[in-house]
């Protein structure tokens, strides 16, 4: 299909550099319907980086911010594409917002190779050694699977073809 006729938004979650951010980017443009990065969102909302929310006002503090951009975003009617945070997950009452509105797309990463394709982990303060990302992982696994429609492993796939799979999903 060309074009997707979804009435409500599409949520991709995963672990950070799973590919939401790229994927949602590439088959946005292959489907024509709008696509929002939730980090960008808040970064324009806020009128600071994501590091600078979180040295300010801490985890919490990013946190509230984060559900009620989730909440804004997840009510609106129209067709879209939204990349969530990797940690969006992590705030329970999300869940309900992923339940009561849109579709959730799950990219599977590992934290070994999403180190390997993070090349600036200055931007992400929840990325700063491999040891603490492997068990970060391995707690959110479960909450992943709880919100996920779908489950795509992107192991080793481009991002073309990772959207390319999606879009046959959707
Ligand atoms: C976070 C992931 C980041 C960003 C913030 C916290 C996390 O998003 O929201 O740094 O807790 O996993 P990406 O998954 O886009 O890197």
């Amino acid at each position: 299909p060309e074009s997707l006729t979804l009435a409500r938004p599409v949520f991709f979650v995963g672990f950070m550099g799973a590919g939401k951010t790229s994927v949602a980017r590439r088959l946005a443009r292959s489907c024509r319907v709008a696509s929002v990065d939730m980090d960008t969102y808040i970064e324009r909302r806020e009128g600071k980086r994501v590091k600078d929310i979180f040295a300010e006002s801490g985890e919490a503090g990013f946190r509230a911010i984060e559900t009620e951009v989730l909440r804004e975003l997840g009510a609106k009617p129209d067709p879209l594409l939204v990349s969530c945070g990797g940690g969006v997950v992590v705030t329970p009452e999300n869940h309900e917002v992923f339940r009561e509105s849109g579709f959730v797309v799950y990219l599977h990463v590992t934290a070994d190779e999403a180190a390997s394709r993070i090349s600036d982990v200055s931007t992400r303060p929840l990325f700063q050694n491999l040891e603490a990302a492997r068990a970060r992982a391995a707690e959110r696994l479960p909450l992943y699977e709880a919100v996920a429609d779908v489950t795509v492993d992107t192991a080793g796939k481009s991002v073309f073809a990772i959207a390319r799979e999606v879009q046959r999903i959707l």
